[in-house]
């Protein structure tokens, strides 16, 4: 099926905006049964102009309902990145007695400041909603933090530090994570700094979250720091590196495991290309207990000019984040949330199929593979070369798979449809180690129309990319040197 308009290319099951320019996710929090997203928007055209927080909302974080918007600009700026909190003990005093009032916190930037080549254009500021997040109060307090002359000085995120009884606010500062302390929400004071000189630093640091988690299958707890950059990330461009470590209330230390991190370490959230500006959501209950998380899925190298016009970008799947640990190296693993599972309609499963050569898996008359999640396991890897194929009728071919004896992932775009309005758009393939010793190997692919994302040994080495075939995907194919198959399962979403 031809690919008319960009009607065609929008997902079916992630969030895009109805109409118009997004990038980051902002300001998720969870309160009485609903999930919000708030979301860096511009509304009067498709490509970046003065931020704004678009809003929609989810009872399971896959079906979204946009809503109006929540915050504007003034005279103060652009409504950059931040987040929000439910402020549950009225820590604020914004609240009326009756509802916990949900405090926001996103950066000014000033856009008069920076023309006149001022340093401190980017403050941090508050508003409160005493609705359950429909509607914003600006604080007319604002801004809370002053700019102390850093130029890049934005995209607060609040965590709320039981241990410690208060709030942690982290900072992207230029090319470090600022971390203040405040009892109220609205008075932040300066705890320390982390992050020069350790992990990558090809660009600015940006859009940073700290949140403490439980060690899989112990009682460990750890904080993690996730902290993106651009450019900068692992395949070129944005990209959201972690690092794991301890929080004594007020300095962050790098756990001993990852001591002299430099540039060229695998501690990344995503090895893929369009998985940029993620953070979790706060006020997850502790009866849930889940990290749960979502990026922008696209990449500041080409994200305005990706090949659709009516909308811009969209959000990856929320993903459910786990932190493990093997010997004395921790990992973040990450898998779409349970909650997909609701949608997923017609299956086609097969147990074993012998790939020799180039092997067809499955087509659109067994199932829909333009939106669907594919799943199958290699047992006993050999060394050897393992190629997958999502295919259309035409000539579009995405393709992605496992070199066992480098031991790397890659997912290759170059043929997969539209990519020439960007020269940094299918130019390479993009590569991502195997983090596993396991001898079989996982695969779980969720396609969604323009987008892959690969979830590789459950979790362990996650791939997300965009792609704009001509044609809408039909087939799936295997390519290798004898192997077998096994466990095929192909489920299609459908949002009703
Ligand atoms: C990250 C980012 C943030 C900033 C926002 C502006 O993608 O650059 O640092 O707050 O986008 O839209």
């Amino acid at each position: 099926i031809a690919v008319q308009s960009d009607t065609d290319f929008r997902p079916a099951f992630h969030f895009t905006p109805n109409e118009n320019w997004m990038n980051d996710p902002n300001g998720m929090f969870y309160h009485n049964g609903t999930y919000h997203l708030f979301f860096q928007y511009y509304p009067e055209g498709n490509t970046w102009g003065p931020m704004h927080w678009g809003h929609a909302i989810s009872t399971d974080m896959i079906d979204w309902e946009e809503q109006p918007i929540a915050l504007e600009p003034d005279e103060q700026g652009y409504i950059f990145s931040g987040s929000a909190v439910v402020d549950i003990e009225n820590t604020s005093g914004f609240g009326d007695g009756e509802t916990a009032p949900v405090i926001a916190m996103f950066t000014y930037h000033d856009p008069k400041g920076e023309e006149d080549g001022r340093e401190d254009y980017q403050t941090q500021a508050i508003a409160y909603s005493l609705d359950e997040g429909k509607t914003f109060t600006k604080y007319e307090g604002n801004p809370v933090i002053q700019n102390p002359g850093i130029r890049d000085f934005r995209d607060p995120k609040i965590t709320r530090d039981e241990v410690h009884d208060q709030w942690v606010m982290v900072l992207s500062a230029d090319d470090q994570t600022m971390f203040y302390i405040s009892q109220n929400l609205k008075d932040w004071n300066l705890a320390s700094e982390f992050g020069r000189g350790i992990g990558a630093h090809g660009g600015v640091w940006e859009c940073p979250d700290f949140i403490q988690m439980k060690v899989q299958g112990s009682d460990e707890k750890k904080w993690v720091l996730i902290q993106s950059l651009n450019p900068g990330g692992y395949n070129g461009g944005s990209g959201t590196q972690y690092f794991v470590g301890d929080f004594d209330g007020k300095t962050f230390t790098l756990d001993e495991s990852m001591q002299d991190l430099g540039e060229d370490h695998h501690y990344w959230l995503d090895f893929g290309k369009d998985n940029y500006a993620g953070v979790t959501w706060a006020n997850i209950p502790e009866e849930d207990g889940r990290h749960l998380f979502m990026g922008w899925m696209s990449n500041w190298q080409y994200a305005n000019e990706v090949p659709t016009e009516t909308w811009r970008s969209a959000m990856t799947i929320a993903r459910e984040l786990k932190l493990t640990k093997s010997g004395e190296t921790y990992r973040m693993i990450s898998t779409p949330v349970a909650e997909l599972q609701k949608y997923t309609g017609k299956e086609f499963t097969k147990n074993t199929t012998n790939i020799n050569g180039e092997t067809r898996i499955a087509n659109s008359e067994d199932i829909d593979i333009s939106q669907a999640v594919i799943s199958f396991e290699i047992e006993n890897l050999k060394e050897q070369e393992y190629h997958f194929s999502l295919s259309s009728e035409g000539d579009d071919v995405l393709k992605f798979g496992y070199d066992h004896n480098s031991e790397e992932f890659y997912i290759d775009r170059s043929q997969a449809g539209l990519t020439g309005f960007n020269e940094n758009f299918g130019d390479k393939i993009s590569k991502a180690p195997r983090l596993s010793k396991a001898s079989n190997l996982k695969v779980k692919a969720v396609v969604d129309n323009m987008s892959i994302e690969l979830f590789f040994d459950n979790g362990k080495t996650v791939m997300t990319e965009i792609f704009f075939p001509k044609q809408s995907i039909e087939r799936f194919s295997a390519e290798g040197n004898d192997f077998n198959l096994k466990n095929l399962n192909i489920k299609q979403v459908k949002l009703n």
